[in-house]
């Protein structure tokens, strides 16, 4: 007995330190690529991947009431308003500040906290056949509260934080009252109460229930690459991107990203996969799979998202932390506006 509880220490000691090369992922994305990506880092490194998967407000909720007893090393989300929020309510540390990190992220896309991984633009898609050159022409999305629009914009719902950032993007441009008129004027255009979520925008203006649709780029691609299926393909053909703003600060700029928990267990192994994250092997396979723009300069997108072109000018002018500090303020104005 004697034997083998010495035998039982021993074998602790030796291979504990193996065994504790961890790293604790708390994930709002729901890609089975994303795991892909995690098995590659253990490959590389030794340091395992745990990764807890769920809604964005679930795994806060969690995170926050285990509080000192959370294992959470990572929150990754897919929106800066989002992890900036996180970030409001103290549940992040700085630390991601490597040179790494500072030399592949531009300042506008992260802070010590949280960093982007990959991006994408809030665009329009329109239906060619019913939308004019004249109508498409300098639009912005100022523009799309212009009375000529009316009953042919569809756009999800006001909870949805993909619009809670682009409107903080506005209230941060134009101003609380001006994007308070402006999202009186969106409601007015919207050809249906709004829902479902960015394909089903897009699949709306496809059926003819509508012109134009706000959704952010990469569903697009992936209506078109087959992955949801022969319908949404062939819908997906029938509408065509259009990047907004692009004769001012251009296009409306958003980030998926990965914040430092506080109290994180394995705060270097999160920072070395931070670091991984922004690789160019795991941009490449980023890019591949979720027809997201890469952080890492010179890495091409996936060729659908190529064909959508690549040439726009991106909104860098607006600094993202602002879709955190104006977050309220974009709510306020499309609930009083009666946006749903
Ligand atoms: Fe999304």
């Amino acid at each position: 007995m004697k034997k083998i509880s010495i035998l039982t220490i021993i074998f602790y000691l030796i291979y504990s330190p193996v065994f504790s090369a961890e790293v604790n992922v708390f994930s709002a994305r729901h890609y089975d690529s994303d795991i892909q990506l995690y098995e590659k880092f253990t490959a590389k490194t030794g340091i395992k991947v745990n990764v807890v998967s769920g809604k964005a407000k679930a795994l806060e909720k969690r995170i926050i009431e285990e509080g000192p007893d959370s294992k959470a090393d990572l929150y990754i989300a897919a929106d800066a308003g989002r992890l900036g929020s996180f970030k409001s309510k103290g549940m992040l540390q700085s630390g991601l500040t490597s040179e790494i990190i500072k030399s592949v992220v531009p300042l506008n896309f992260r802070t010590s906290e949280w960093v982007g991984i990959a991006k994408r633009a809030r665009i329009f898609y329109y239906a060619p056949e019913r939308v004019s050159d004249a109508e498409l022409a300098d639009l912005t999305y100022e523009g799309l509260a212009d009375q000529k629009w009316k009953d042919r914009l569809v756009i999800r719902k006001s909870n949805n934080i993909y619009n809670q950032s682009l409107v903080a993007s506005l209230v941060e441009n134009n101003g609380k009252s001006a994007t308070a008129e402006w999202a009186k004027g969106i409601v007015s255009n919207m050809a249906r109460a709004p829902k479902g979520n960015d394909r089903a925008q897009i699949l709306a203006v496809a059926a003819g229930e509508a012109d134009i649709a706000v959704a952010n780029t990469y569903y697009l691609a992936l209506m078109l690459s087959g992955k949801k299926g022969k319908e949404q393909q062939e819908a997906a053909k029938k509408v065509k991107p259009f990047f907004p703003n692009q004769n001012n600060r251009g296009t409306h700029m958003n980030i998926s990203g990965a914040g430092l928990v506080k109290g994180a267990p394995n705060k270097i192994n999160a920072i070395k996969l931070v670091e991984f994250l922004l690789s160019e092997e795991a941009q490449i396979h980023i890019v591949n799979n979720t027809f997201e723009y890469p952080m890492l300069e010179g890495i091409s997108p996936h060729p659908l998202v190529v064909n959508m072109g690549l040439d726009f000018k991106q909104d860098l002018k607006t600094e993202v932390i602002n879709y955190e500090k104006k977050q309220a303020d974009a709510l306020e104005v499309m609930l009083s506006a009666g946006w749903k």
